[in-house]
């Protein structure tokens, strides 16, 4: 079963950020925020995806721990600065206020780079196992998936085109750059971990790419039927922006399709696998396009 697997993978996941983050203590304000930004119910959907590689060969689940703690580390300060007043401006989070209303805008702006800037300090950890050369390899991919060819690239883009429509092809860079690049990136990490070939280091990386796709166009459809009890953010976020989006572009109807179309096109990227050792993967598919939080 996905869930009861997502579950364990999650938990597995938090007690491992929580280890990290028992370590930072002073100024007082920045290590209560980082963990009150981090450990506020996260779905782990990207540590989690690194560690399935890893099971898909068969490697020790701690070889990627750091790389996945740190990817969420990154994740969440993408949230905290996302809901800043200068960005989406929200309130609320997974269920709880945004890190800014809790703590203040200049501390939730540190906050977040100090998440950012800490997660290379984890990346370099308890490496051993890991060579230097796929180390520097992995550094390397996180910076530039996180910054201006990845998760910020989107974002920018995302504000500036706030009050106008934009052309799919816009909207589609956005997504695959804010929200697609760090789904992206535990993926092929976890295949570089465990030497994939190339077709298979190809066949995740697609699969992993329509995934990131899928997971915006429904995060772009809760946006308008979630509840908020759910998904434990604000709902119509992006209509009170006036952003474009795909429900904007396409309306609710035709964007259900093609969100059906790119799950169906993560899953056959995975056809060169044996399917009993891919299942997990195409489960989780079907769960990014039905997902309500
Ligand atoms: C929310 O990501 C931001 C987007 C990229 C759409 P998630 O839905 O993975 O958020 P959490 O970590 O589970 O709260
Ligand atoms: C944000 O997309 C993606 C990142 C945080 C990089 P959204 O702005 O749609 O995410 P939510 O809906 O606030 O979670
Ligand atoms: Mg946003
Ligand atoms: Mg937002
Ligand atoms: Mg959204």
């Amino acid at each position: 079963m996905l869930k009861s697997y997502l579950e364990s993978k999650r938990k597995l996941i938090d007690l491992n950020i929580e280890l990290y983050l028992d370590k930072l203590v002073y100024p007082k304000v920045i290590a209560e925020g980082m963990k009150y930004s981090i450990l506020n119910g996260g779905k782990r959907l990207r540590p989690i995806l690194l560690l399935m590689v890893l099971e898909l060969y068969g490697k020790k689940l701690e070889l990627g721990i750091p790389t996945a703690v740190a990817i969420e580390f990154i994740h969440s300060y993408s949230l905290v600065h996302d809901d800043l007043p200068a960005l989406d401006n929200d309130e609320y989070r997974r269920g709880k206020l945004t890190t800014h209303k809790k703590f203040g805008e200049a501390a939730a702006i540190l906050i977040g780079d100090a998440l950012l800037t800490h997660s290379f300090s984890i990346v370099t950890d308890k490496t051993k196992d890991v060579s230097y050369e796929k180390i520097v390899k992995i550094i390397s991919m996180i910076s530039r998936y996180s910054g201006i060819n990845g998760m910020i690239g989107g974002q920018m883009v995302d504000i500036e085109s706030e009050k106008k429509m934009v052309s799919l092809e816009t909207l589609e860079y956005i997504h695959r750059n804010k929200t697609g690049k760090l789904l992206k990136l535990p993926v092929e990490i976890g295949a570089i971990i465990s030497d994939a070939s190339d077709d298979e280091y190809t066949a995740l990386k697609r699969y992993s790419e329509a995934l990131g796709l899928a997971f915006q166009i429904q995060d772009d459809i809760l946006d308008i039927e979630g509840e908020f009890e759910k998904i434990g953010k604000p709902i119509g976020s992006d209509l009170e922006l006036e952003k474009t989006t795909y429900p904007s572009l396409f309306g609710l109807i035709e964007s259900k399709t093609i969100l059906a179309k790119v799950i169906e096109e993560a899953k056959r990227s995975l056809d060169i696998f044996e399917k009993e050792k891919v299942q997990n993967f195409i489960q989780l598919a079907d769960y990014i396009g039905n997902r309500d939080n």
